[in-house]
Formats: structure tokens, sequence, C-alpha cells
């Protein structure tokens, strides 16, 4: 066996180019920890925010948070896993990008369907997980109820849609590219809308009878956020998961009350997945959701683990659709 494994590591944030790949040495798996040999790790939008800078991080830092491999090793206190396991795992320190990774094995669960696609899983985890919180973790969303969701068409927001339509919610969702419509639509989309072409706040009012969102699902930031707090209802939540177009800045009490007596949430699936029960949680509901078919993974964007730069330069582009992923 090698001596050493191949991981990205990122020593002066900047444009793509500065992943670096490096050799790092095999060890012996801790007593609480597990070995994974990645077949295929995802690639989210908040990577390419730590590699650029835009999220300030401590360096020199790795890069990914999920993935899906099998076990190769593990430590003596760890239960319930074998030699061979298929497995996904989220874990809040840089490193994903890699050959092989040693997680904590409260981070790691066993996939039911052995037989799932590793790139459809990887497609899954991170951005599935964050769907899982945001649909069922915020507010109790009822049948007939009308939701906003920004960059539909992307990871997080085409598992979002369907998991919301599968709630009988009403979904317009936002894209900036009108190709991205057909997509939009074959998840079950409701109302489609195009940025630059259409207003999506007199969208929503029009397809709730006046009455505005239940939940605005905010994944774009400065660049929309004024907008999307005038699609909020009477006692709407404003939810501000993601900014890539910068921090929106603050929001004043006044407005809040003026609007309509709004709630405001900035939230991470780090805080909502930070208990190994409420990860365990997540992903089993997650993984039954898919294996139900109520769920289905769009992977359309798949590169070798080594052209991890060209991935970061297509999400940032918006040229994506659906889930990015590594094949390793
Ligand atoms: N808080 C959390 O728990 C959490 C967890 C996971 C992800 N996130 C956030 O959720 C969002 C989606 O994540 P993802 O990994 O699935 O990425 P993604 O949606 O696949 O890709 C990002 C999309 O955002 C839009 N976009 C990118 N840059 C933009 C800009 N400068 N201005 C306007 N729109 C821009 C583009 O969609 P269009 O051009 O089609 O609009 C792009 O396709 C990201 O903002 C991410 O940071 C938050």
């Amino acid at each position: 066996m090698n001596k050493t494994y191949g991981k990205y590591v990122v020593n002066k944030t900047g444009a793509p180019e500065v992943l670096e790949w490096t050799q790092e040495e095999f060890r012996q798996s801790a007593s609480n920890e597990v070995r994974v040999r990645n077949e295929a790790v995802g690639v989210d939008f908040i990577d390419t925010m730590i590699r650029s800078g835009q999220l300030p991080t401590a360096l020199p830092v790795g890069i990914g948070f999920a993935g899906v491999g099998i076990v190769e090793d593990f430590g003596t206190e760890v239960r319930n896993l074998s030699k061979g396991d298929r497995v996904a795992y989220m874990y809040f320190v840089g490193g994903s990008y890699a050959e092989q990774r040693y997680v904590p094995a409260d981070r790691v669960f066993k996939l039911p369907d052995q037989s799932l696609s590793p790139v459809i899983a990887a497609g899954a985890l991170f951005r599935g997980l964050t769907a899982w919180y945001l649909a069922t973790r915020l507010r109790d969303l009822k049948q007939g109820d009308t939701a906003l969701v920004h960059a539909a068409a992307g990871g997080v927001g085409l598992i979002l849609v369907q998991w919301l339509t599968h709630l009988g919610v009403k979904v317009v969702g936002t894209v900036h590219e009108k190709t991205k419509v057909s997509t939009l639509l074959t998840y079950g989309c409701h109302y489609p809308v195009v940025i630059p072409e259409e207003d999506f706040a007199a969208k929503v009012k029009e397809v709730s009878d006046g009455k505005g969102a239940a939940v605005v699902y905010e994944s774009i930031g400065a660049a929309t956020f004024g907008k999307s707090l005038d699609c909020a209802g009477r006692f709407g939540l404003i939810v501000s998961y993601g900014w890539p177009s910068g921090d929106p800045g603050e929001v004043s009490l006044m407005t809040l009350r003026n609007k309509g007596s709004l709630f405001i949430t900035r939230p991470t699936v780090t805080h909502y997945t930070a208990e190994p029960a409420d990860f365990r949680c997540g992903a089993t509901e997650l993984f039954r959701m898919i294996k139900e078919g109520n769920l289905r993974i769009h992977v359309e964007h798949k590169y070798p683990l080594r052209q991890a730069a060209k991935a970061h330069e297509d999400i940032v582009a918006g040229k994506t659709v659906g889930s990015v992923v590594l094949v390793v």
C-alpha cells in the first residue's frame, strides 16, 4: 500500500488555482475515527467562499466538508461499521477534496442502500441536509402555503423545490438564465422566474392571491435581499442562508414591523446538524426520501478530483445546475 494519499489544501486564498495538490501520510485511525476511501465528493458553494477568502478562515485549510466512500479502517471504539461499507460523512473541518479522509465516527452515516451510486449520494448529502432543515425545521409549512426559492436550479435549490412541493407548498423559483427553466419545471417548480426578465416579487404576490410567501429562502444576498423582504406575507419568515452576491447588511426592526411582523433568521447546516442525533435523523430522512422516489438528485456536472479548480470556476460563474460532484 502507498504510504501517502493526495489531498487539496489552500495555503493562500484567491482564484481556483490556489487549490494545491499535496501528499499526506497515512496514519493509525484514532479510537473513534473512521478512514474512508473517497469515491465521490460534493462541491458546495461554501467551498468556493473559503477558497476565495469571501468566508475568512485560518490557513492552511483543507477544502470540502462532505464525501462518500468505502470504510477501509477504523479505531477500536467504533461500533456498527465494517470494512467495505459504503458511507456518507459530513464533518465541519475542511478536507474532503482528497483520496482518503479520516472522520469522527459520529459524523459517518452508513448508506441504507449500499448500491446507491456514490456520485448521487455525494450530490445529495450536504445539499440535501440543507434542504431538509430548511424545509422541515424552520417553519411548519402547510398545504397551499407559498414559498420563494432563489437559485432554484442550483444544488440546494433543486432539492429544496422537491421537498417543498412534496409538502404541498406552491413554489416560486428564481434563476438568472432562461436555459435553466426547463430543469426547474422537470423537478416540479410551479412558477419559475428568470430574474433579469421578470419581477419575482410581483409573481409571489400574484400566485399567493396577494398574501405573500410564508417563507422566503434567500440564497443570493445583497443583489436580491431588499426585494425578497417585500415577498414575505404577514408573519412571514425570511431565511437568509447564502450570500454569493455579498452580505445583505443589517435589517431594522422597524422594517420587520412595517412589512407584516416578519421573522428573520440566518441559519447554517452546521448548527442544524451539529448534534450527531440531528445529523443521523436528517440523513435518514434524506435517503428515505430518495429511496421512496420523492427526491431525485440531479448530477449533471461531474469532474475528476484533480479538476476541482474547474468545478469551482463553473459553479461560481452560475454555469451549473443541480449538484456538482468530484469523482475520485
Ligand atoms: N446556510 C446553509 O446552511 C447553507 C448550506 C448549503 C449552502 N448554502 C448556500 O446556499 C446556496 C446554494 O448552494 P449550492 O452549493 O447548492 O450552490 P448552487 O445553488 O449550486 O450554486 C449557486 C447559484 O447561486 C447563483 N449565484 C451564484 N453567484 C451569484 C451571484 N454573484 N449573484 C447572484 N446569484 C448568484 C447561481 O444561480 P442562478 O444564476 O441560477 O440564480 C448559482 O448557480 C449558496 O449561497 C450557499 O452558500 C447555505
